[in-house]
């Protein structure tokens, strides 16, 4: 397996992916995006934008297209460096496609049956088209192409992951031990963060706050998270959507002082809801005009989303390459 070294030290290599299926929010960011940028670091990262799955769930071209280069335009200003990382777009990779039909007959019918992502896609009135049912087979010929070791995602993912483990365990032991069985990175701190309502914010949920958002777009749905009915001078409950939010942007001692708010008489919510309001905006101001920048210069975005293909379609070979052989899908003597 193709093992990368700097200074004698093996870099481990992380990989995780996102699908570009509407504006990006907390959730997302603190979920998968921040922690994937601070991987990029100190280890061998992959990462890239899975545009084939969200044709599972999105069937207009002019919407995937604009979906696709905003949601790399995204994490591009959040900081994934292309010179730290491989960076690129699944469907510049189509290799995934054969992995996925490779993966298909070594994964039973039950196991994609018992998918909870799937079953509740359908509750939500989706179609139950083959590429939603078979949709962590995908996921996981994404991850086993590229030999993914660790794979940072919130907790709802985890049954993917654990999906991806079985298939990788049941290809090795009918083909023989050629890939890289991964495990899930979820961080407890982060693995739920709660939408306006409470629930998880999710964009199918309509209850996040866009990192990109409008500054007015912003404002409005912070002021609409939903709180208690506790005055202005009575003590608050800190298990709430508007305290774990604003946690998120905070450190230990940050966390200790918004608990005093809400445990001190004389704060409303209304002005603490303010406060996240200009902690959201500074924290991200520095993106969002990285994020003007590459908005007017699209040209740098495709350089760099093909630089990563190039860089990913070689290590997709090198995974594909003993597949294939212990296949007997290379069929040369
Ligand atoms: P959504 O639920 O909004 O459609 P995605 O399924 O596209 O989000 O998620 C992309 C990544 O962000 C995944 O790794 C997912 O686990 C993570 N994520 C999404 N929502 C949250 C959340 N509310 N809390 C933590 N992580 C999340
Ligand atoms: N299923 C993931 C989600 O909805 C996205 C995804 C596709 C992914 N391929 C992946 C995540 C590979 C990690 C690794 O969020």
């Amino acid at each position: 397996m193709a093992a990368v070294f700097i200074y004698g030290i093996i870099l481990k290599r992380v990989l995780s992916g996102i699908q570009p299926s509407g504006q990006l929010h907390l959730g997302n960011y603190f979920g998968m995006m921040s922690r994937m940028i601070h991987y990029q670091e100190e280890n061998d990262l992959f990462c890239f934008i899975v545009n084939y799955h969200a044709m599972t769930s999105m069937q207009d071209g002019a919407l995937l297209k604009e979906n696709t280069i905003r949601a790399a335009t995204d994490f591009l200003s959040l900081g994934m460096d292309p010179e730290k990382s491989t960076f690129w777009i699944q469907s510049d990779v189509p290799q995934v496609a054969e992995l996925t039909w490779i993966l298909s007959v070594v994964t039973s019918v039950g196991l994609m049956e018992r998918g909870t992502s799937y079953k509740d896609k359908l509750a939500k009135g989706l179609k139950a088209n083959m590429g939603l049912f078979s949709y962590p087979i995908l996921m996981a010929a994404d991850i086993l192409l590229f030999g993914g070791e660790i794979v940072p995602v919130g907790k709802d993912q985890k049954q993917h992951l654990e999906m991806t483990r079985d298939i990788a365990i049941s290809f090795n032991q009918t083909f023989g031990e050629v890939l890289v069985v991964p495990e899930p990175d979820i961080d407890k701190d982060t693995q739920l963060v709660p939408g306006l309502d409470g629930q998880k914010m999710s964009k199918s949920y309509k209850n996040t706050i866009p990192i990109f958002g409008s500054e007015n777009e912003i404002k409005k749905k912070v002021m609409s998270i939903v709180t208690d009915s506790s005055g202005v001078n009575e003590i608050k409950n800190t298990d709430c959507a508007l305290f774990n939010i604003f946690s998120l942007f905070l450190d230990e001692n940050g966390r200790v002082d918004l608990a005093d708010k809400f445990n001190t008489p004389g704060t409303g919510y209304g002005a603490i809801k303010a406060e996240l309001f200009s902690t959201i905006m500074d924290y991200f101001k520095p993106f969002r005009e990285k994020q003007s920048y590459y908005v007017q210069h699209c040209d740098e975005v495709y350089e760099i989303l093909k630089y990563g293909a190039e860089k990913a379609a070689a290590v997709a070979e090198s995974f594909l390459t003993p597949v294939r052989e212990v296949t007997g899908l290379n069929y040369k003597a």
